[in-house]
């Protein structure tokens, strides 16, 4: 798939922009503080249905303007569709697909399926487990709608079951009631780390082979979930279930949920080792990279066409053998780049987009 045109209004630093992108590779550049990466947030922000930078909606909207605009055209392999999300003063931001609003936000996803990955991203191996949950969370709600709804709700049940577990002085009523909610959660659990497990299990041989195409077979890497035994979604919704009661005296000790999805991991060893501890800096960077690739082919699979891959402020930080090896992995994707220097530049037609205080200028290149 790929973004055909991306339209925006009062967006972050800009005013007014249509641009148009190249079906291949789209080096944005342009000098710090300009608006790269105010571009592929705005992307981003049609894939995800939230900024992959702040929690924080009205921080996009341009300083001293009442509401923002944006607009992107994806082409499918079934056709092109258009997205639009607007946020004003009044209202929560609203989505458009194809000019028909959108009631539940999740019918946004799947609609432009994009890999995203920015500096910010090294937290997925450096920091703690929610990074990771996170990661895991917003990728597979990106082709399915239904784990993103189930992990709503799971969300709601949690909230209920905490609440009733704060009732310290009604030791009778939370174990009259602790069942019903018990069983909602362990059942939404088991459908969750099935998925979850399931999409780690995919991501590791694509991520170990690239891992060691990348650092030419000095490093490997092994992916794993961490967290409820059991295959099917019964048998983990057992597991979760008998680990709930066992550990009610301790919940309700400490007036929360102890054991669940919500408090999940996934492990990255590189050869042999965790790599939180034991990867330096550059390691773990390549462990990132490898991830993402290896989701460029997860979600390939489950498509059946291609995701877009948007890098932002990556590729700078490589060197050119690395930059160029890149780029030959990349050819036939649509990809989004931003950086500040391109030590090395495309052997393939591609589109710079120049970035100049909000405003852009492009120029299609042809090869060499
Ligand atoms: N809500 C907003 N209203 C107006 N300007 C904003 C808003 N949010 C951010 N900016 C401006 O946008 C610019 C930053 O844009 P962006 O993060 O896209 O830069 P960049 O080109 O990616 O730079 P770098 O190379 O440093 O990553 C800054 O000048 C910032 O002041
Ligand atoms: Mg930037």
């Amino acid at each position: 798939m790929q973004v055909k045109w991306l339209k925006l209004k009062n967006f972050r630093n800009y005013d007014e922009c249509k641009l148009n992108f190249f079906e291949g590779m789209n080096l944005i550049s342009g000098k710090n503080g300009q608006g790269k990466t105010n571009l592929v947030e705005a992307v981003m922000l049609c894939a995800l249905s939230k900024s992959p930078r702040t929690s924080r909606d009205d921080d996009m909207k341009k300083e001293n303007t009442s509401h923002f605009e944006v607009e992107i055209c994806v082409q499918r392999n079934f056709g092109t569709l258009t997205i639009k999300c607007i946020l004003d003063d009044l209202t929560k931001k609203k989505f458009y697909l194809n000019s028909n609003e959108v009631k539940k936000i999740s019918d946004i996803f799947g609609n432009l399926v994009a890999v995203y990955f920015s500096p910010n991203d090294l937290k997925i191996v450096s920091e703690g487990p929610s990074e990771r949950r996170d990661f895991m969370d917003t990728d597979i709600s990106q082709l399915s709608s239904y784990y993103y709804n189930l992990t709503q709700r799971y969300n709601k049940v949690l909230e209920q079951r905490n609440k009733l577990l704060k009732m310290v002085h009604s030791r009778q009523l939370i174990e009259e009631q602790i069942d019903i909610w018990d069983e909602q959660l362990s059942t939404l659990a088991g459908y969750i780390v099935k998925t979850r497990k399931s999409f780690i299990k995919k991501l590791t041989v694509p991520a170990s082979e690239i891992m060691r195409n990348i650092t030419k077979d000095a490093d490997d890497i092994k992916i794993s979930y961490v967290g409820s035994k059991g295959e099917t979604s019964a048998e983990i919704k057992n597991e979760i279930l008998g680990a709930l009661k066992y550990n009610l005296a301790k919940d309700m000790e400490l007036g929360y949920t102890t054991i669940g999805p919500h408090r999940d991991d996934i492990k990255f060893e590189l050869n042999g080792k965790d790599s939180k501890i034991f990867a330096s800096q550059g390691q773990q960077r390549s462990i990132v990279l490898a991830i993402k690739l290896a989701e460029l082919e997860v979600f390939k699979n489950e498509l059946g066409e291609s995701p877009v891959l948007v890098l932002d402020d990556v590729f700078s930080e490589l060197d050119t053998a690395r930059q160029k090896s890149l780029y030959k992995k990349l050819s036939g994707l649509q990809v989004l780049m931003t950086g500040t220097l391109f030590k090395f530049k495309p052997e393939e037609k591609y589109l710079s987009i120049m970035v100049n205080n909000g405003q852009v200028k492009t120029k299609l290149k042809e090869k060499l």
